[in-house]
């Protein structure tokens, strides 16, 4: 038996998707903790590619469990969007359970995200628009509707209600904008209701039992480490907390039955949305990054900011996370370039920084400084064993484990789910 929490190391997009694919092979359930569509995780299979946002990225064998925690917040006309679409695929989508604790996402969760970006103006936060954090703040507020609303007609329309009351008052008075119509989403959400019904089950008890019966489990995370509500880099991060703790709180299992902490971390460093990215590239140097490594958000198509790996970053999240292993993705497209660079450290003020400073100004006024290594032409795509990489990725692979003091059990090296490398197969 044995629980893996996965989890992104950087700001988002490390490519948590392949890595839960491939290890969902020996997994026996796969379960997502927090987040919602927001996230964007892509999987490739014998060349198809699938982007899942609010279903577990194990989906795609048939007999493993996919579990939804009540830490999700989900939108449930996208779920049952990306259900049908699986299935039109010839993906089967019975083995799906959804925690009747998890908070929904309504229209006006939507409208109130942007209407917030809107003022934020100059200081906006980049948000996915998916209405995440105004659906977070209703769960806290004890305004939030949960999935167990959703399939008692009566209790959902009453709660329902009430809370579109607050939100039109808000959407009138304060933003200016037209409300919503009560019987509309009543009946919208009616029809969800009917849809997802079968799936609600309780996920903390499925979880719970399969760890009494020795099963493997696959805690998949969203988001990443930066973007950590309370050890991110806010206010520019989302609403729910990545780490690897949320696990626990997010699924309902206690912290002594979880054995294993996986970092994944790209070879690089991406971020999309605003806020301060110390080792950002904004030359040619990133935009080569960005071409080869298709650095464009799988969930809203902006341009992802690429830059140089920070060990600063991957030391701090792997205190945060408690992290037993890294799995580096995309190191394959690192292939060609001249030189290569890993941040050390940073420097502040005439002083070197070595762990990731916990306010925002001291951040915004950090410079990198690097280690340079000399690149690698050869493409490595096709590589598996350690022995047969080019010696300089060797090479940059074994500091970047050093200093982060964390050792690398898988290595990416395309998007496919047979391109990879395994040192230590962790399951
Ligand atoms: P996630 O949100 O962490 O699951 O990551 P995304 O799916 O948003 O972004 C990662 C992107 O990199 C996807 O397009 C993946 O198909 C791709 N990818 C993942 N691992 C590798 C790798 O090792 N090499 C290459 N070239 N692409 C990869
Ligand atoms: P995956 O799981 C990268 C970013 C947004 C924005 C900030 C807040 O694919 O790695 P939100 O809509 O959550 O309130 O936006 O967080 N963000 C992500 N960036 N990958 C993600 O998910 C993200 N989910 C949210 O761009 O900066
Ligand atoms: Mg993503």
């Amino acid at each position: 038996m044995a629980t893996v929490v996965l989890v992104g190391v950087q700001w988002g997009d490390e490519g948590k998707g392949k890595v839960t694919d491939f290890l969902a092979q020996r997994a026996d359930l796969v379960v997502r903790y927090q987040g919602g569509n927001n996230a964007g995780h892509t999987v490739v299979v014998n060349g198809e590619e699938f982007k899942l946002h609010l279903i577990p990225s194990g989906i795609l064998y048939p007999d493993k469990l996919c579990l939804i925690g009540n830490g999700v917040v989900i939108d449930p006309a996208v779920m049952i969007n990306e259900l049908e679409g699986l299935v039109r695929r010839g993906i089967a989508v019975d083995n799906l359970r959804i925690s009747p604790r998890a908070h929904l996402i309504f229209p006006y969760h939507c409208r109130i995200d942007q209407c917030e970006e809107e003022c934020r103006g100059t200081g906006k936060i980049g948000t996915t628009c998916r209405g995440i954090g105004p659906a977070y703040m209703d769960k806290a507020a004890r305004l939030g509707i949960r999935v167990a609303d959703l399939i008692e007609p009566e209790e959902f329309s009453t709660r329902l209600a009430y809370t579109l009351k607050e939100k039109n008052k808000l959407l009138a008075n304060v933003y200016y904008r037209d409300l919503f119509d009560f019987k509309e989403i009543e009946a919208a959400y009616k029809k969800y209701a009917v849809a997802l019904r079968k799936y609600v089950a309780d996920v903390s008890l499925i979880v719970n039992q399969a760890i009494e019966q020795g099963k493997h489990i696959l805690f998949e995370g969203a988001q990443g480490t930066l973007l950590d509500l309370d050890h991110g880099t806010y206010p520019y991060v989302t609403s729910s907390h990545p780490i690897a703790a949320a696990a626990c709180l997010g699924a309902g299992v206690g912290p002594k039955k979880i054995d294993w902490v996986t970092g994944v971390a790209k070879a690089y460093i991406t971020r999309v949305g605003e806020g301060p990215f110390p080792t950002e590239l904004t030359d040619e140097t990133g935009e080569h990054l960005r071409n080869r490594g298709h650095e464009y958000g799988t969930t809203t198509g902006r341009p992802r900011r690429c830059g140089w790996f920070d060990t600063v970053v991957a030391r701090y999240a792997a205190r945060i996370n408690g992290l037993d292993y890294l799995a580096i993705t995309k190191l394959d497209v690192l292939s060609g370039l001249e030189n290569i660079k890993l941040c050390v450290a940073y420097q502040h003020k005439g002083e070197i920084v070595k762990e990731f400073p916990p306010t925002l100004h001291e951040l915004s006024n950090c410079k990198p400084l690097y280690e340079e290594f000399p690149g690698w032409r050869e493409e490595i795509s096709h590589v598996r064993k350690n022995g047969d990489l080019p010696g300089n990725a060797r090479r940059y692979l074994e500091r970047l484990a050093e200093l982060t003091g964390v050792p690398i059990a898988l290595i990416g090296v395309g998007p496919g789910r047979e391109e990879i490398m395994v040192n230590n197969p962790i399951f």
